[in-house]
């Protein structure tokens, strides 16, 4: 995960707000809006997208008897190993890096390539999947149009893609785009230990390309792919200033304005869902 390991640092009292309504109407939209409706708020809070993204996707293979899921870059920590077999899917786990999948347990399912590489020599790979999920795996792809053309042709006909990945112009992952790579990679590993190469959590250079929280935006990218339906989860609020009082507050207020005036290009995170 690029900056994001705040989220881990003690819970702000936040006062709810009402859910934003996902802007597409089908099938993938009323899905989302009633699943958003059964869980506890502030939906607009990135706090909601932690602690909702796993059991989202599984509501959304049970919702579209989806059985077949690809973690893309699940690396050495998939999040769907365990609890995506224990609600009756078969998980497979991706990775560009051999060394992350050969830190899985021994018999782990595993699909090493690029996402966003030349696979057309890859038949095996057309229509294998029913779900493919990736989470904080979007901001270190180099081509994200071509990682979501690639997901379109690994997805059997309405099988759904998601991605769940922090977003410009958010001061976080603004500062961690503009500094160096090294320098970015020093901060993070200072305040969070664990995020030293050989801990349990790395951090890999971030691009963030297409990473963006409005729709409007991703569509001019999206639309020509082809996928039949498209949803974009926004988030405001992220977990850096935890440790630090009076910026945190000041920011978290600057966050919940953000959000009630939906100004998508101060997003933190956002999830994107496409069914083909
Ligand atoms: C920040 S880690 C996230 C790991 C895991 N998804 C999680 O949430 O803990 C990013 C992972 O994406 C992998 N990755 C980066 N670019 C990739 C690509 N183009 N194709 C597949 N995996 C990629 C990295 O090797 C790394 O394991």
């Amino acid at each position: 995960m690029s900056l994001a390991d705040g989220y881990s640092a003690k819970r702000l009292s936040i006062a709810r707000m009402p859910a934003q309504r996902v802007q597409t109407d089908g099938p993938l939209a009323s899905m989302l809006d009633q699943y958003r409706g059964g869980t506890r708020g502030p939906h607009w809070h990135s706090d909601w997208a932690w602690e909702n993204y796993e059991p989202l996707t599984l509501a959304l293979a049970q919702h579209f008897g989806l059985k077949r899921l690809l973690e893309v870059g699940g690396g050495r920590d998939p999040g769907f190993l365990e609890i995506g077999r224990k609600a009756g899917l078969e998980v497979i786990v991706n990775d560009i890096d051999p060394r992350e999948l050969a830190l899985l347990p021994p018999g782990t399912p595993t699909a090493q390539f690029d996402v966003a590489g030349d696979l057309r020599g890859r038949p095996d790979l057309v229509e294998a999947f029913d779900l493919m999920t990736a989470r904080m795996v979007f901001e270190h792809i180099h081509d994200v149009e071509q990682a979501w053309k690639n997901i379109h042709r690994m997805l059997r006909p309405g099988g759904i893609g998601m991605a769940f990945f922090p977003t410009l112009y958010s001061w976080p992952f603004l500062i961690n785009k503009l500094l160096p790579p090294e320098t970015a990679k020093a901060i993070v590993e200072r305040f969070f230990p664990n995020r030293a190469a050989d801990g349990d959590n790395p951090v890999f250079p971030a691009l963030y390309d297409w990473c963006y929280g409005s729709e409007t935006k991703l569509k001019r990218m999206l639309d020509p792919i082809g996928y039949s339906e498209m949803a974009l989860l926004p988030f405001w609020g992220h977990r850096y200033l935890d440790r630090v009082p009076v910026a945190r507050e000041l920011d978290h207020l600057a966050n919940r304005a953000s959000s009630a005036l939906d100004i998508r290009a101060l997003t933190t995170y956002a999830v994107v869902i496409l069914r083909k």
